[in-house]
């Protein structure tokens, strides 16, 4: 259970990471990721989640910069993306986001979507070999941790069964109306940390006439009653957020308890939010 904002989930390789990380999925590139990031290192955050295929590496990396907080107190992720598939491909596909983001390390490399049947019959074979490069880029000290995103347990007994190092992490769209309890389930039995993107189900939640009840109970906004929501499964959040007050009331979720009763309330909610990028479902140039 995290009880602070300086907790931190401990992989499976011992690597610490900050339970709340800044998430920066549909942040514009330019002055809005490079000032929203600044703000949020320097109001606490210390984890960072970016990706090659949100187009806002540079920026990100420059925000970072920015904030004076020195590499090494600071936790970064960035994702490998679907055009860059296979082994060689994957090792350049680091370099680049290296590059981009002004770095020599990364904290935490993730393979943004599994290659899936419907995109191709060799999609094992396509996935380990990624995974290969993921694994020498781990093995040569590019990246601190190596895990995926939006995989499904068949992708992952699959990737398992094909390669020497288990995933680390799972990022998955986690939030109240789509939890995903079984998919959690499987990755905490394997060992793997689960991260929740969209914690605030990108903010289709937030209107939530059941969550504003349940959130005002406890003198809380809906956001923090989502992010405490999956931190409370042990699971690590990435809010988004761009607006400077919001950025910091995202990290102000950890003096209240959502009840037991009040959990399997927010648990037996119907699909709300859901984002539809799930990895068999997800919209082809998502996964190609
Ligand atoms: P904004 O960037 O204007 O604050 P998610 O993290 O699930 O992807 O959700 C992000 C969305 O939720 C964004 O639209 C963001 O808008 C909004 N959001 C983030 N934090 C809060 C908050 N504390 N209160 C209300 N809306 C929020």
């Amino acid at each position: 259970m995290f009880n602070a904002f300086t907790d931190c989930a401990v992989l499976s390789n011992g690597v610490k990471m900050p339970c709340v990380g800044y998430g920066t999925w549909q942040t514009p590139d330019g002055d809005v990721a490079r000032n929203s990031v600044r703000t949020a290192i320097e109001v606490g955050y210390r984890h960072i989640d970016t990706a090659a295929g949100y187009g806002n590496e540079a920026s990100v990396g420059a925000g970072v910069r920015e904030s004076g907080v020195a590499r090494e107190d600071l936790f970064i992720t960035t994702k490998h993306w679907v055009a860059d598939r296979g082994y060689e491909k994957t090792i350049a596909a680091c370099e680049k986001s290296l590059q981009n983001l002004n770095m020599d390390y990364l904290d935490l490399y993730l393979i943004h979507w599994p290659c899936v049947e419907k995109v191709s019959p060799n999609w094992e074979e396509i996935n380990a070999d990624t995974w290969r490069g993921f694994e020498k880029l781990y093995k040569d000290g590019k990246i601190r941790a190596i895990g995926v995103s939006n995989f499904l347990p068949g992708h992952m007994d699959s990737l398992i069964a094909n390669s020497t190092i288990k995933p680390m992490v799972n990022q998955i769209e986690v939030h109240p109306g789509y939890y995903q309890p079984e998919l959690v389930d499987y990755c905490k039995k394997q060992g793997i940390t689960v991260q929740a993107w969209s914690p605030l189900g990108s903010g289709a939640v937030l209107k939530d006439p059941l969550l504003a009840q349940i959130a005002a109970k406890y003198g809380k906004s809906v956001a923090q009653l989502c992010i405490r929501f999956a931190l409370q499964q042990d699971i690590v959040a990435l809010p988004k957020s761009t607006n400077p007050e919001r950025i910091a009331s995202n990290m102000d979720v950890f003096d209240f308890q959502i009840s037991d009763e009040d959990f399997a309330q927010i648990a037996a909610m119907p699909k709300t939010g859901y984002s539809g990028f799930y990895a068999e479902e997800a919209p082809a140039d998502a996964l190609l």
